[in-house]
């Protein structure tokens, strides 16, 4: 049996879900959004996976452009799992439309709720030691079903989420561009490249030994998180600014905006392009 996963991770939360799916399975190749889809087929897999973070109520959209472009096997087990925190929106729908473009569709779905990783608009929320031991006992749960191939309707957007969504979504939609135009690195940057490195997007190029953004940033902040010396600053777009504000207020979170990336995910293993996991 071929079992192949296909990611997309900013600060680790999908990665780890992932690799501990596959661990499930017996056996899988992990393959980052990072790759060229044509490289990285599912032809011939008959267990196909799509694990990513809900962005904006959605999937990212490089995952969404890697999935269109994918040639996969319609007859596999296809199943997804979305990591958020509050509101996974449209993401399973939006997958579920390009699956049945190419005459398949999920199997399963499953949202899961994680340390939420927004950190250039808020602090890390819920604190990591609650949330990463529901992180593994739903993934176990998760792990369980997919491994018996169980099939399991995705959730669906509800009737307010669907109303509200391009008033909701739209400021953020606007400056999505803009997002990565605030980031620079300050005199603790020692050109190492972890960054340009980690970036699912690559949208960083090393210049001079300082990184450069390329406005194709979905905001994921794997730079800002995995930078070894906390270089990386942030000037927040308005929008994300107040969402902040009024997140903070509600929640009562501290201040500071500390930076969060899954303990158990390291930068070199968002710099690989392949994982096998055996
Ligand atoms: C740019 C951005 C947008 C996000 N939008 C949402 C959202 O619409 N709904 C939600 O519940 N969580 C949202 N989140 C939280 C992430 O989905 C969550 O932290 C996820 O587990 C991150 O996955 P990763 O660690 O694999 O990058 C957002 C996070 C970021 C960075």
């Amino acid at each position: 049996m071929k079992s192949v996963i296909y990611y997309y991770t900013g600060t680790g939360n999908s990665l780890k879900t992932a690799m501990t799916i596959a661990g499930e399975l017996g056996s899988a190749v992990l393959y980052s959004v990072r790759n060229k889809p044509e490289k990285v087929s599912a032809k011939d897999a008959d267990v196909i996976g799509f694990v990513c973070p809900v962005y904006e109520w959605d999937i990212p959209g490089a995952f969404k452009s890697f999935i269109k472009d994918l040639d996969m096997n319609p007859n596999a087990y296809i199943f997804m799992v979305a990591t958020y925190i509050a509101v996974h929106g449209r993401c399973f729908e939006t997958v579920e439309e390009i699956l049945s473009g190419k005459g398949t569709r999920l199997s399963y779905g499953r949202a899961l709720r994680c340390v939420a990783s927004q950190c250039i608009a808020y602090p890390p929320f819920p604190p990591e030691k609650l949330m990463l031991p529901h992180m593994e006992r739903k993934t176990k749960e998760i792990c369980e079903e997919i491994a018996a191939k169980k099939n399991r309707p995705y959730p669906r957007m509800s009737s307010l989420t669907r109303k509200r969504y391009p008033k909701a979504m739209g400021p953020y939609m606007a400056v999505e561009q803009e997002y990565d135009k605030g980031f620079y690195t300050d005199d603790r940057c020692i050109g190492c490249s972890t960054c340009e490195k980690v970036c699912p997007n690559r949208n960083i190029t090393m210049t001079e030994k300082r990184p450069v953004w390329n406005h194709r940033c979905h905001g994921c902040n794997a730079c800002v998180a995995y930078c070894p010396t906390k270089a990386i600053q942030f000037k927040t777009p308005k929008a994300y600014r107040e969402l902040g504000t009024i997140i903070s207020k509600i929640l009562r979170l501290p201040e500071k905006r500390k930076r969060y990336h899954h303990p158990l995910i390291k930068a070199s293993d968002l710099m690989k392009d392949r994982i096998d996991i055996k």
